[in-house]
């Protein structure tokens, strides 16, 4: 993605062939700050703290955690210790734990000698395919898209929904759910995007409201509650959604508030789609009431931050001193709200004979 003239992934090798650079998303969007990784401790770091965050970013930043571990001690020991470390870092998205057996797996059947050259190279293969996958998304998805403009008569722009952040900042390039917006804008359809504010972090706010400026799509930013009452009143034409893992049954994993906006599509008739990379896919999972659920900080709800009038990023508290919250990461779309999951090789119905469909060899896996 273009920020102002330099195209920019969200993670890359520096020059000097090890080190790697992030972008710092816990800045944004005030500021645009990049970040060296240089252990598998940084990786560990980066992504328990949310510097980088999103399904797919998690889990490239993880593979390359393993390629510095390597690098610091190839033995059988500190892989599993690193492979460890990473996976403790998060506990809801797949592609976390993906992308690390993705790595560490080769790297049990290699000499320690070249295991270090190997998953450097293997993490770069993830990033690789996240782009191509995202790119193709972005394809599938516009077409849905364009398909539901012209049969809404073609008129006046799509108005599309949209929660928490699943655009570039949470793949290595391109984004889920976004990617189809991205594809849309530039083929010339005219959109404009609803961004849930997405409390309590505010990935929406921040960071897609940042993505669509950077880019030039038309958007309005929404506190969460307001979907609902928009959908009554006609003004969304399409949701969709990112998703941290799809279970084997089609249910949806997705940052907390998805399933009231699912709920209020279908109360509404409003197409609400789910975009995915296959690697989202838990085969193993059955349902999606087995998802861990990330449990984060009361703090996150008490208080809130952002760029105060003199310029600075201050913090407020926005409850009494000493009140108890509580914060649960995601929740779960069950998949009779879902009108469609948009992946890489089409749009599945959310289901397992849907996904089989599509991806039928990797369900028998
Ligand atoms: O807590 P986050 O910011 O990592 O949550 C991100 C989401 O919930 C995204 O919607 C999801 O990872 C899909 S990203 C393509």
């Amino acid at each position: 993605m273009k920020i102002g003239d330099k195209h920019y992934r969200t993670i890359w090798l520096n020059d000097d062939n090890w080190s790697v650079e992030i972008i710092d998303q816990t800045k944004l969007p005030h500021e645009f700050a990049t970040r060296p990784l240089r252990s598998s401790a940084d990786a560990a770091h980066a992504i328990r703290s949310m510097l980088v965050r999103g399904a797919p970013l998690i889990g490239a930043t993880a593979a390359y955690g393993l390629a510095l571990a390597m690098r610091e001690d190839a033995s059988d020991a500190h892989l599993a210790s690193a492979a460890s470390a990473l996976q403790a870092t998060r506990p809801t998205a797949i592609n976390l734990r993906w992308a690390i057996e993705r790595v560490r797996e080769p790297l049990t059947r290699a000499p320690v000698n070249e295991r270090a050259a190997l998953a450097y190279r293997l993490a770069a293969e993830i990033c690789d395919e996240d782009v191509a996958i995202n790119e193709a998304i972005g394809r599938v998805g516009a077409e849905v898209f364009a398909t539901r403009w012209r049969e809404l008569g073609a008129k006046r722009p799509l108005n599309i929904l949209t929660h928490c952040n699943a655009g570039w900042l949470a793949t290595v390039d391109w984004g889920t759910a976004i990617a189809p917006i991205y594809k849309l804008y530039d083929a010339g359809v005219p959109v404009h995007v609803f961004v849930d504010e997405t409390r309590p972090r505010n990935q929406g706010a921040s960071l897609t409201a940042w993505e669509l400026k950077s880019h030039g799509v038309p958007f309005t930013l929404i506190v969460d509650n307001a979907g609902g009452h928009l959908m009554q009143h006609g003004d969304v034409d399409v949701c969709i959604v990112g998703t941290d893992r799809v279970t084997a049954d089609g249910s949806v994993c997705n940052k907390i508030g998805t399933y009231l906006k699912a709920l209020a599509a279908h109360d509404n008739k409003v197409p609400f789609y789910v975009a995915l990379p296959s690697p989202t896919i838990d085969w193993a999972t059955a349902r999606g009431s087995d998802v861990p659920i990330e449990d984060r900080g009361a703090r996150e709800v008490t208080h809130i931050s952002g760029r105060g009038s003199d310029g600075g990023v201050i913090e407020v508290a926005l409850a009494p001193e000493g009140t108890q919250a509580r914060n649960p990461g995601f929740d779960v779309t069950p998949p009779r709200l879902v009108t469609g999951l948009i992946t890489e090789r089409g749009v599945a119905e959310a289901s397992n004979a849907g996904m089989k469909k599509l991806f039928g060899e990797k369900a028998a896996a």
